[in-house]
């Protein structure tokens, strides 16, 4: 029954990878199990994942959100020193502390003896002030980094909840829905199309930059999700997706 289960988790993967058109995908089954349980699964895998393919890679760019919480905590202690120089995507501090990028960064990179940068920038401020932020000297060389970022692990978000959670205005709220967002990623909201039709205001990677990168792997899960992973898909088809059974078979209905 296990074998049969394994062989029934790794065609969906490859129907998945083909209907989406992405690198890759590494589903978890979903068994009787509550919802942090099967967030755990998933950081794991995507952990493993993440370990196999880091050789070579120099600046990684992570997001923050409870999945990418729970991938941090997940990921095993390296007894090497590691080069590597992890880097918030984005600022954003409108989040509980622990959930924010600046602490999954600082976590991974302890996991990987590694550095990091941070970026002490709050959402939804004016353009004006982010251009003088931006010019202060410890935020330049981080907004530099992400430029510079060869590796992105980032959570997916429904767009709704995120913007509810992102305590978004009534106006911007409405805005956002009246545009058909159905995704959240990175600060920025997509349709289902994977086109983006609104951005939070504040310092972060630049959608040219996630579209250009070979390295992405994205990490979402549960049926609530499923829209929001298919637009995502659409942007760059490098994507490596880590999900689970729940969130793939309601795909196959939307694909
Ligand atoms: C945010 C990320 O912090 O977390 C987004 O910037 C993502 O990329 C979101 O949409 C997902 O959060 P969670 O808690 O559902 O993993």
């Amino acid at each position: 029954e296990f074998i049969s289960e394994i062989k029934g988790i790794s065609k969906l993967e490859e129907s998945i990878t083909n209907r989406l058109g992405i690198k890759k995908t590494i589903i978890i089954p979903s068994q009787l199990q509550s919802d942090t349980d099967f967030v755990n699964d998933m950081a794991k895998a995507a952990g493993r994942y993440f370990l196999s393919e880091i050789k070579g890679h120099k600046t990684i760019g992570i997001t923050g959100g409870t999945t990418m919480y729970s991938f941090a905590n997940c990921l095993p202690q390296s007894k090497k020193q590691s080069e590597v120089t992890i880097v918030p995507a984005r600022g954003g501090l409108g989040e509980e502390v622990e959930i924010q990028a600046n602490n999954i960064a600082a976590m991974i990179s302890k996991k990987l003896n590694g550095n990091y940068s941070l970026l002490h920038v709050p959402d939804n401020i004016d353009k004006s002030i982010i251009e003088s932020i931006i010019s202060l000297p410890q935020v330049k060389s981080t907004v530099e980094a992400i430029d510079n970022i060869d590796m992105l692990i980032f959570g997916i978000g429904n767009a709704e909840d995120m913007a509810k959670r992102r305590k978004t205005s009534f106006e911007e709220f409405e805005l956002i829905k009246k545009k058909g967002a159905v995704s959240e990623a990175f600060g920025h909201y997509f349709n289902i199309e994977g086109e983006q039709v609104h951005e939070t205001s504040t310092i972060g990677i630049k959608l040219d930059k996630y579209k250009e990168l070979k390295d992405i792997i994205g990490i979402a899960g549960g049926k609530r999700k499923a829209e929001a992973i298919l637009s995502i898909a659409r942007i760059n088809s490098n994507l490596v997706l880590v999900t689970d059974e729940s969130a793939a078979q309601y795909l196959l209905k939307l694909t």
